[in-house]
């Protein structure tokens, strides 16, 4: 005889932030207790709120009127559970802490959304015993196994109208303006923005630039009556260390707009999008996104799916098994199609064509 008892999940989000992640706890929530009629509870800042029990019950009410709102309703951190230096003996181990809370909760499951370093704590976390669903979320695009994480779609919108900004005053002083654009180790949000935005040059960790051929290209434009030349770089492009050692101040914006500056003797000036790449109300696409990979994450919940993580492959929602994402990072492949689409609008990336 199927168990009346009502499952009992836990959601945390864990990571940056980004557009969509309300989005996604609704989705979870609401389908996980409208149509599965489980009880849902929701963690408070990422894994820290397992280690330290820190819930609150989330009510139909909780979940309504979230959709649109950016940020998380949960808060969020950086705990690696797992991490540690070397255990003092008296300190309890916090994967043992979040077991016992599990239990204690009576919990059939705790659905995790977040980027990479999330859907690997998670697979340990599976590992021990204690059952998980990955929900992949970043601005960076970057979570193997998956087209597409929502937050990214918002964050090309946001940073897609700042490099259009950036135009004008370029325009208008007959400026080289460079965009530093995050993304973390990867370029995905880097090119996106960089070709929506229409950016001259686009610099992407994944294909190495050659100073000279940025020097070339930027006179070349110059001397074509183009006196001002947009620059979309990444923020994880290689920046070398600075010759006298010191520590070079880590934005990679900085240096490319003073390498420019001094190669080619055009006034050139930085701007580094940061943080405001995460914030605001998500994209209709990322709340379509993160609703559908909510919903589809209480469905696998409520089949026992565990150990897996809901993912966007052909335009489709599936699962893939958090063993095949843990510690992979997806990279953007350097014959992908729009970078050569890029190119033959005459695109720099850096790189002799
Ligand atoms: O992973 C999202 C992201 O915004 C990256 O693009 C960026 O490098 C990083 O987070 C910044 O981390 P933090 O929010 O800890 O400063």
């Amino acid at each position: 005889m199927a168990s009346d008892k009502k499952m009992k999940i836990g959601i945390l989000t864990a990571g940056g932030d980004c557009p969509g992640l309300n989005a996604a706890i609704r989705g979870v929530g609401k389908t996980a207790a409208l149509k599965y009629g489980m009880e849902v509870y929701g963690f408070s800042s990422g894994y820290l709120g397992l280690v330290n029990n820190e819930y609150k019950q989330l009510t139909l009410r909780d979940l309504s009127g979230i959709l649109t709102v950016g940020g998380t309703i949960l808060g969020t951190s950086r705990e690696k559970p797992f991490k540690h230096k070397e255990y003092d003996k008296y300190v309890r181990k916090k994967p043992d802490q979040i077991k016992e809370n599990y239990d204690k909760l009576g919990l059939d499951c705790v659905v995790c959304i977040g980027g990479n370093g999330t859907m690997k704590t998670a697979m340990k976390l599976q590992e021990q015993g204690i059952n998980v669903v990955g929900v992949p979320k970043t601005i960076d695009n970057d979570v193997w196994g998956t087209d597409m994480t929502f937050g990214f779609d918002s964050a090309v919108n946001i940073a897609t109208e700042a490099i259009d900004r950036i135009h004008t005053t370029a325009n208008s002083h007959k400026r080289i303006m460079v965009v530093e654009v995050m993304g973390h180790d990867t370029g995905w949000l880097t090119l996106y923005s960089g070709v929506a935005g229409g950016g001259d040059v686009i610099l992407i960790p994944e294909i190495p630039y050659d100073r000279t051929i940025l020097r070339d290209y930027i006179l070349k434009r110059y001397d074509e009556g183009k006196p001002y030349s947009i620059v979309v770089v990444a923020e994880g492009i290689y920046v070398p260390p600075r010759k006298d050692g010191a520590k070079r101040n880590k934005s990679a914006g900085n240096y490319i707009a003073e390498i420019i500056e001094k190669d080619t003797g055009l006034e050139t000036r930085p701007t580094i999008l940061g943080y405001i790449q995460r914030g605001g109300s998500p994209s209709p696409a990322d709340r379509i996104l993160a609703s559908e990979l909510g919903a589809y994450t209480a469905q696998m919940i409520s089949e026992g799916r565990f150990g897996e993580m809901a993912a966007q492959k052909n335009g489709k929602i599936i699962s893939i098994p958090l063993k095949k994402v843990a510690g992979k990072l997806k990279t953007v492949p350097a014959d992908l199609p729009l970078i050569n689409q890029a190119r033959s609008l005459d695109t720099c990336f850096g790189v002799r064509l």
